[in-house]
């Protein structure tokens, strides 16, 4: 299902344009506002096998911007940034559907434009055998290694042809 367009922010924000791995499109706004990820929280969430949101604790509700109703329910991507490249969630995808475990670091955008990095652990949740969802546990990300994706991104970005 197509992610609404987001609202254009109150302030000044860049309009950029998102084109999901299904091919859809969604416009969407930056602002340079990052938000620090807060000190001792942990940031999880899961999905079902399609990546749709089925729960989020408070910190990622509080983080995010949108209420808990606007985000179970979404699919994931409604908190990609267009300076994320897609090989990282390629990655990301290949690894968990193979049932392993995933490492990264994502830059997430809020619902008024802003970021925020976290360094994400993501996991298969497995039933009897077989994967049932995916679960992803964040933590804060020392800021030499925010700098250092900042600029790995950009370059995968320009690799991919900087189409987000
Ligand atoms: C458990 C789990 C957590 C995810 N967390 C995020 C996230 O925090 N931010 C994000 O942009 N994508 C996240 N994704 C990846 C999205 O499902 C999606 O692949 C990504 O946003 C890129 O969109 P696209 O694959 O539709 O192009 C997560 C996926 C899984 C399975």
């Amino acid at each position: 299902m197509p992610l609404a367009d987001m609202q254009a922010p109150a302030g000044p924000a860049e309009q950029r344009q998102i084109t999901y791995n299904d091919g859809s499109t969604r416009t969407v706004y930056v602002t340079d506002h990052e938000i620090p990820y807060p000190d001792g929280r942990l940031i999880i969430s899961r999905t079902d096998l399609n990546g749709i949101i089925t729960h989020a604790n408070e910190a990622f509700v509080e983080l995010s911007g949108y209420t808990r109703e606007e985000l179970i329910g979404q699919p994931h991507c409604i908190l990609r940034h267009p300076d994320m490249p897609k090989a990282a969630f390629k990655d990301l995808w290949a690894t968990v559907s193979a049932g392993k475990k995933w490492h990264g670091y994502v830059k997430n955008l809020c619902k008024d434009g802003s970021h925020y990095w976290v360094y994400a652990t993501a996991v298969p949740n497995v039933r009897g055998g077989k994967i049932v969802g995916y679960t992803s546990v964040r933590r804060k990300p020392s800021r030499r290694k925010i700098e250092e994706m900042t600029a790995t991104y950009k370059e995968w970005r320009a690799a991919e042809g900087g189409q987000a």
